[in-house]
């Protein structure tokens, strides 16, 4: 990240009249939640997402998946939001019209303040009935410590005694469509699109930077590593969520708060 970088980007988020924050699991690596492709820590490089994140996997076992959602949820449950997350609050805020959609399952931008994230893969927080899809009761995942690998058996559906799944979104299956075309609404309508953290790679969440692109919008993305949204980046500020974009923050609004 340079300095003329994060006033570029500073300039562009103070003059505009719409935004769109769009999220992936980087921006809450520094709480503790790990990400899915960062090399060693990330889960799909410890964890087969073919036997955890598909409905077939759920249908073989569904205690095996319930386990490791559970495991998820509680470690987010413990989770802090950090200072990337608090400093997204405070840009949606301050920009007359801002929508921040997320890929994250977990509720940090919703614990630091921000207002209806749209969640394109679902949330940790939502279970519902795996047949009728009735929205199922979630405890608060306080209660026990998070463990891996252990199997837990699904409660069943009150109404239909189907086991409950996780409300998220595996692969395979479809996005919701109200959350997709909120983010498609969004993304075609916005001057600027703030990108944090998320490696580009899964689609169709992908394509809503790009959409903001096409549509004339100007991309800012905040991640310390290259990834394929650098083709519609108009500044790249390299760094991580917690030091990149409170630093944004203060240069795009505290010359205001001192005048
Ligand atoms: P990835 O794990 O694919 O990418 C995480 C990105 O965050 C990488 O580009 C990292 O360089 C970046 N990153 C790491 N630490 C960071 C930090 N401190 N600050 C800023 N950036 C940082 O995660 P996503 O792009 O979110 O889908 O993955 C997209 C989807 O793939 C997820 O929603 C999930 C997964 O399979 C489903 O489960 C449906």
């Amino acid at each position: 990240m340079t300095d003329q970088g994060v006033r570029e980007a500073a300039d562009l988020l103070r003059r505009a009249l719409r935004a769109v924050i769009f999220t992936g699991a980087g921006m809450s690596a520094e709480s503790g939640v790990p990400t899915f492709r960062d090399a060693l820590t990330g889960l799909w490089q410890q964890f087969d997402a073919q036997a955890l994140a598909t409905p077939q996997a759920f249908h073989d076992d569904p205690a095996l998946v319930w386990g490791w959602y559970e495991w998820r949820r509680t470690a987010v449950a413990r989770a802090r939001p950090n200072a990337g997350h608090v400093a997204v609050a405070a840009i949606e805020a301050r920009v007359p019209h801002a929508v921040v959609v997320t890929q994250n399952v977990d509720d940090l931008h919703e614990r630091a303040g921000s207002v209806d994230p749209v969640h394109l893969h679902g949330s940790l927080f939502a279970p519902r009935c795996s047949a009728c899809a009735r929205p199922a009761w979630a405890a608060d995942g306080l209660g026990e410590e998070p463990t891996d690998g252990r199997r837990v058996t699904p409660p069943s559906c009150g109404h239909c005694s189907a086991p409950i799944r996780p409300g998220v979104v595996w692969f395979g299956e479809a996005l919701p469509e109200d959350a997709l075309d909120t983010a498609v609404d969004a993304a075609s309508s916005c001057d600027v699109l703030l990108t944090v953290g998320t490696s580009g790679l899964v689609y169709p969440a992908a394509e809503i930077p790009q959409v903001a692109a096409r549509f004339g919008a100007a991309v800012i993305q905040v991640n310390p590593q290259e990834t394929p949204l650098d083709a519609v980046t108009a500044v790249n500020l390299r760094g991580p969520a917690t030091e990149v974009l409170p630093a944004l923050v203060r240069a795009a609004w505290e010359a205001d708060d001192r005048a």
